[in-house]
C-alpha cells in the first residue's frame, strides 16, 4: 500500500471544500489519506461545529498553531508541518482554498520534495493587497496538480506559464457540501428561533481587513447596516477579527443599537449559516464563499469589494461587485428591494460532484507517478 496523501485544513473555509474530497476518498477507496488540522482557526464555533456537522473524521494529526502575525502565523504553521512530514512522508499534500495553511503547508512539502495537489487552484483576483491572493499565486507556483473550480482559473494558470497538463476543470467542491446540506438546512428551526420569515429580511457577513481593520471605514459601514436595516432586518453573525476591530474602534454599542433590526450573532454552525443564507432577500458579504453559495441559491449578493478573484459569480451568479463606499451599496440594495436584480444561471461543474471528480484525479495523478 502507498504512503496516504496528507489533506490540509486550518481556517473555516477550508472545511467545506475537504468534507465532499473525504466523503469521495472514502467511496472510491483508492487512495489513502489522512487529516492534517493546522489550527488557524481554533475557536470552536469556528472549527469543531464544521468537523461535526459535516461528519468529517477527526484530525489525524493537530498542528495548533493558533492566531498571529501573517509572517509568524505561516512561519508557525510551515516549522510544525515540516516536523510532521519528516516524520510521515506522505504520498502528496492536498491543499485547499487560498488561507495561510494552503500556502505554508504547500511550500514546507515542495521544499522535502512531497508533490502539492492545489483544490480550487487559479483564481485571481489580480489585487496584491489582499493576503489571500499571495498565498493563491505562490501556492500555484509549486503544485504539481491543480484542480479548478472556474474557467477563469484555466485562463490564469495558462497565463502564468502553469503546463497545461497540469490543470483540470473539476468544478466547487464547496457547493458539493451546499447541496448535501440544503434539504437539511431548509427543513431545521433556524430562521423560526429567531423570529425570521423566508424573503423577510437581509443577511451580512464582513471580515475582509479592507472592511473592517480601518475605524473609519467600518464605522461608515455600520452606520449603513443600521440606515438599511430599517426598511429590512438585517441578520449579521459577526466574524472574530470583525468583534475585535469594531471593539478597537469604539463601534461595539452602534453594533448594539438596534437589536431587533441589525441582529447580531456569533460566528454561526453551517447549517444555520446556510438556511440564512437560502432564505434571505439579499446577502451582503465580502466573503469569496459566500459570493459562490448565494449565486447558486439564486440570492442577491452585494459583494462588498473592488475586485473579485471569482467572476464567475458576477457573470453567471448572482454577485455584484459594489466596494465599500455607501451610495454604491445603498443604490445596489435599492435594486434589489425594487427586484431589478440578474436572477442567474447555472454554473457548469458546480453540480455536487467536484469532490467525486477531485477523488478521482487524484487516484488517476498517483498512479500515472
Ligand atoms: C482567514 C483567512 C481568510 C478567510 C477567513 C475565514 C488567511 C490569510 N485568511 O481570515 O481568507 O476568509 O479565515 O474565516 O488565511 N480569531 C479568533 N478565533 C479563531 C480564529 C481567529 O478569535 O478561531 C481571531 C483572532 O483575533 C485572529 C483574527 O481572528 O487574530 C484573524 O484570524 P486569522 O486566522 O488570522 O484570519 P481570518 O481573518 O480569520
Amino acid at each position: 500500500m502507498s504512503p496516504p496523501v496528507d489533506l490540509v485544513a486550518g481556517a473555516r473555509p477550508n472545511f467545506m471544500k475537504l468534507a465532499p474530497v473525504v466523503r469521495a476518498l472514502r467511496e472510491q477507496g483508492r487512495v489513502p489519506f489522512r487529516i492534517v488540522h493546522t489550527g488557524q482557526h481554533y475557536d470552536p464555533a469556528m472549527t469543531d461545529v464544521f468537523f461535526s456537522e459535516l461528519e468529517i473524521p477527526a484530525p489525524d494529526v493537530h498542528l495548533e498553531v493558533g492566531s498571529g502575525s501573517h509572517g509568524a502565523q505561516t512561519a508557525r504553521i510551515l516549522e510544525r508541518y515540516e516536523s510532521h512530514l519528516l516524520q510521515a512522508r506522505p504520498a502528496a499534500t492536498v491543499v485547499f482554498g487560498d488561507v495561510n495553511s494552503t500556502v505554508a503547508c504547500a511550500l514546507a512539502a515542495v521544499k522535502l520534495g512531497v508533490p502539492v495537489v492545489h483544490v480550487e487552484a487559479g483564481l485571481r483576483s489580480g489585487d496584491r493587497s489582499m493576503p489571500e491572493e499571495i498565498n493563491r499565486l505562490l501556492t500555484d507556483a509549486v503544485a504539481e496538480l491543480l484542480l479548478v473550480s472556474e474557467p477563469s482559473g484555466l485562463d490564469h494558470l495558462r497565463r502564468e506559464g502553469v503546463a497545461p497538463e497540469k490543470a483540470r476543470l473539476v468544478g466547487n467542491v464547496m457547493i458539493d457540501t451546499l447541496l448535501a446540506q440544503l434539504p437539511r438546512a431548509r427543513a431545521g428551526d433556524t430562521l423560526a428561533r429567531l423570529g425570521l420569515a423566508a424573503g423577510g429580511y437581509g443577511y451580512v457577513t464582513l471580515h475582509r481587513p479592507s472592511n473592517v481593520d480601518d475605524a473609519e471605514t467600518l464605522g461608515r459601514l455600520v452606520e449603513l447596516l443600521l440606515e438599511m436595516a430599517r426598511d429590512l432586518p438585517l441578520v449579521f453573525p459577526v466574524h472574530p477579527r470583525t468583534r475585535e476591530a469594531a471593539r478597537r474602534a469604539g463601534l461595539a454599542e452602534r453594533l448594539a443599537a438596534a437589536p431587533d433590526r441589525l441582529v447580531c450573532l456569533g460566528p454561526q454552525p453551517y447549517g444555520d449559516s446556510l438556511a440564512l443564507m437560502a432564505g434571505a432577500a439579499v446577502v451582503l458579504t465580502d466573503s469569496g464563499g459566500v459570493q459562490e453559495e448565494t449565486s447558486v441559491l439564486r440570492v442577491p449578493c452585494l459583494t462588498l469589494r473592488e475586485n473579485t478573484e471569482r467572476p464567475i459569480t458576477t457573470e453567471l451568479g448572482t454577485s455584484a461587485l459594489v466596494g465599500n463606499d455607501p451610495a454604491r451599496i445603498r443604490a445596489a440594495f435599492a435594486r434589489v428591494r425594487r427586484g431589478e436584480w440578474p436572477a442567474g444561471s447555472p454554473i457548469p461543474l458546480w453540480d455536487g460532484q467536484a469532490g467525486r471528480r477531485v477523488a478521482g484525479e487524484l487516484a488517476a495523478w498517483l498512479g500515472a507517478r
